[in-house]
């Protein structure tokens, strides 16, 4: 595995791959891998002939007082995960390799998706994440990109932007890795303190409940809400920022879980900012009137 700091590097080694008629499988991260990162580069590994992963803290998609700053970073570590998942290529810029220029005054607007629910707690966040993937998938000209589904509507922004400007690359999406009590991973569980980490798991049990209901009959997204609500409002050490039933294409509220839909959470539990969600089934003559 070769790691590359500079993007005229990066640009030349993905261009001789592709060169020698290897299909690059790439997969954007930040580093501080857990199993859910591991997966999406397994999954490359099997699926690519090559393999390139970024590591790269992108002070684009956070806000002022979000944290940038404090986001987890093992780079050491990271690099020993990388290996042994078979990965070809690590890019790790600092952020003047990313950025030479400073902050690009050319920005990618993520569109309407971006200003609903993670675009509106996290103004900006959207247009930073398009804007850093629209690099590098310059730089590596990937066959396919891999994401994970806890990002359900970055996937759906970058599902868009792909679509709309055009990008030759498919957008993989990989189901979330969870931990035996359905916390999904994020490299910010790492701050949660062992209670709090115990409080996170009301997340996914309040995503489980919307599915259950959805099970028995429930379509009214109003209900719904009230549910998962009712369950994390209940956990002391959790302040929940939303929870939501929006269509899996848009991601715009619904009223009724009629079609392809996914309810949502965001919440603090303690210092970190935590969100997950699941895809709610579709019950086979939902919305028939007879
Ligand atoms: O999901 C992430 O880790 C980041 O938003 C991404 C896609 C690597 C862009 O910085």
């Amino acid at each position: 595995m070769d790691v590359i700091a500079g993007a005229d590097e990066l640009g030349a080694r993905c261009d001789a791959l592709r060169a020698g008629g290897q299909a690059i499988g790439f997969v954007p991260t930040m580093g501080f891998f857990h199993d859910g990162h591991l997966s999406l580069m397994r999954a490359a590994r099997a699926e690519r002939d090559a393999v390139v992963v970024s590591i790269f803290v992108n002070p684009l998609q956070f806000g002022p007082k979000e944290d940038f700053g404090s986001y987890p970073r093992d780079i050491d570590r990271d690099l020993a995960l990388g290996e042994k998942q078979g990965v070809d290529l690590v890019f790790a810029p600092d952020v003047d390799e990313m950025y030479p220029e400073g902050p690009p005054e050319v920005t990618v607007d993520p569109g309407p998706i971006a200003d609903r629910l993670e675009g509106a707690s996290r103004p900006g966040h959207f247009r930073g994440v398009c804007t850093v993937l629209s690099r590098l998938f310059h730089l590596v000209g990937p066959s396919r990109a891999y994401f994970g589904e806890k990002d359900a509507q970055q996937l759906a922004v970058v599902r868009k932007m792909v679509r709309d400007l055009a990008f030759p690359v498919e957008v993989a999406g990989r189901a979330t890795a969870r931990e035996p009590d359905g916390l999904a991973m994020s490299s910010r569980n790492t701050f949660l303190s062992p209670r709090e980490r115990r409080a996170a798991a009301c997340l996914y049990s309040a995503l489980r409940d919307a599915v259950d209901a959805v099970l028995d009959g429930v379509t009214d997204a109003t209900s719904l809400v009230r549910k998962m609500r009712e369950r994390i409002e209940a956990e002391p050490l959790v302040s929940l920022d939303y929870v939501a039933v929006v269509d899996e294409d848009t991601f715009e509220e619904v009223d009724e879980v009629l079609r392809p839909a996914r309810s949502l959470v965001a919440a603090r539990v303690g210092k970190p900012r935590l969100i997950d969600n699941v895809a709610l089934p579709v019950r086979e003559n939902a919305g028939r009137e007879d």
